[in-house]
């Protein structure tokens, strides 16, 4: 068992890619906090972990809020004693032109795709160092490396998480507490769905992003799960800074499936 002893705190873990690691942190032996807006389906996640055998609580949190994200980390510390896994995977996307945004809408992807991770690593850190260290995993995208049409702060954010996590690789690299960033390509998550559209069109739209995919694959959550387990364990010891991109090839071609000649 990859995480045995050790406590993890997910974030997004109701849903998708936060739900699957969430899953795979707790068979492997670590004792999970499942954070999430989505009180609901943050305790199907728990009763699912438990109906496995395995440890997990719900903490019900809005991780753009530092009241939220302090309790959560206290509340984590009073139960478990101890922080050595945080993965800031929770996130939210959004389909709109750059003129079309308001401000609003600026702020909302922004506060919970990067200012969430700036709140939970401040929380967490001081109890990383007391214990001798640990592993903080953020969530980009292949969108961290490269744009995307029609989902300006959202690619915007996906690049800050990047550049934060570079620049905290070399602040807490002495206090043993590694940073890196995983960097999902197309994964079937409702999150996905919300992006592309439902029905037949949003297969579609899938179904011609795959065609630039050279494995020719929809990425399954537990696939970008297993990469995050990698990176928050101790097989990834000496890794940290790190943008580790799980996307089936697509970011390795600048064009793919084109004529030749
Ligand atoms: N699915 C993909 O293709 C893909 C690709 C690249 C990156 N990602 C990234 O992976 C991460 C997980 O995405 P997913 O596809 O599993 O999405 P998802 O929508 O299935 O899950 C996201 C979870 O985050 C939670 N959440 C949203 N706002 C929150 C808040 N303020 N506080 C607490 N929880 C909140 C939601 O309730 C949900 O449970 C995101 O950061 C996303 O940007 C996904």
């Amino acid at each position: 068992m990859k995480l045995s002893g050790k406590v993890a705190i997910v974030t997004g873990a109701a849903s998708g890619i936060g739900r699957a690691s969430a899953m795979l942190f707790a068979e492997e032996g670590a004792k999970v906090v499942v954070a999430d807006i989505d009180a609901q389906r943050g305790e199907e996640t728990v009763a699912t972990i438990a109906a496995q055998g395995h440890e997990a609580v719900f903490a019900q949190a809005d991780v753009a809020k530092e009241a939220d994200v302090a309790r959560m980390v206290e509340d984590t510390v009073a139960r478990w004693g101890r922080i050595d896994v945080l993965f800031n995977n929770a996130g939210v996307v959004l389909v709109k032109p750059l003129e079309e945004m308001t401000e609003a809408e600026w702020d909302r992807v922004m506060s919970i795709n990067v200012k969430a991770a700036f709140l939970a690593i401040k929380h967490v850190v001081p109890h990383m160092r007391r214990s001798g260290g640990g592993a903080i995993l953020n969530t980009g995208s292949i969108g961290s490396l490269v744009g995307q049409l029609h989902t300006p702060v959202y690619i915007a954010s996906k690049g800050a998480i990047a550049l934060l996590t570079k620049s905290l690789a070399l602040d807490y690299g002495r206090d043993r507490i590694r940073v890196n960033c995983i960097c999902p390509g197309i994964t079937d998550t409702p999150m996905l769905r919300e992006h592309l559209g439902h029905g037949a069109e949003g297969e579609a739209r899938i179904r011609a992003r795959l065609s630039r995919v050279p494995t020719g694959e929809i990425l399954k959550p537990e696939d970008i799960a297993r990469a995050a387990l990698y990176l928050v364990s101790d097989d990834s010891a000496g890794v940290t800074g790190v943008l580790h991109v799980v996307d089936g090839g697509m970011l390795a071609a600048a064009e793919y499936d084109v004529p030749l000649a």
